[in-house]
């Protein structure tokens, strides 16, 4: 694949998995010079306006990961022709990704963890209900995928 210039995560609230992902790859995309544009957005419309959840924000931050300053927005069908790459947290994000896309889409959509050497289920599980240990296993995920996308994407 030619290296995207634009990549969209996605999650359902777009206050945790998706906005670490964002941090996450934007910090690696610049120490590695890559050229690229990365954004975040949910499925949902419940949290949109607000920062990243407490809980996200301190395990990024300790990570030397700031996501303090981001945003929720949901996801439109525009995101499809502005973007090359939108890649979805889960498989529930992923059905309500292809609701929305418009026909002839520019952007590829795919799991996020179908870049994951150990991929699991390819849902990168949703911390938001659980306890404390989610938010750093997502991190474990996210970092890892991360890594492995920028290597094929470059
Ligand atoms: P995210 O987590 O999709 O990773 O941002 C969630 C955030 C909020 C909700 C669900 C998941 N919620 O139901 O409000």
């Amino acid at each position: 694949m030619a290296q995207p210039q634009r990549v969209l995560f996605v999650c359902l609230g777009n206050i945790c998995r998706s906005p670490l992902a964002e941090g996450v790859f934007r910090q690696l995309c610049e120490r590695h010079g890559a050229p690229v544009e990365v954004e975040s957005a949910g499925t949902g419309a419940y949290h949109v306006g607000e920062a990243p959840d407490r809980r996200m924000r301190q395990t990024a931050r300790r990570h030397g990961v700031d996501i303090e300053h981001l945003r929720a927005r949901q996801a439109v069908a525009a995101d499809f022709d502005r973007f090359d790459l939108i890649l979805a947290m889960d498989r529930n994000n992923l059905q309500n990704l292809k609701a929305i896309a418009p026909t002839n889409a520019r952007a590829t959509l795919k799991l996020f963890r179908d870049f994951d050497p150990t991929p699991g289920d390819g849902d990168v599980p949703d911390p938001y209900y659980g306890s404390g240990d989610g938010f750093e296993h997502v991190y474990t995920i996210v970092e890892r995928t991360s890594q492995a996308l920028l290597r094929q994407l470059s």
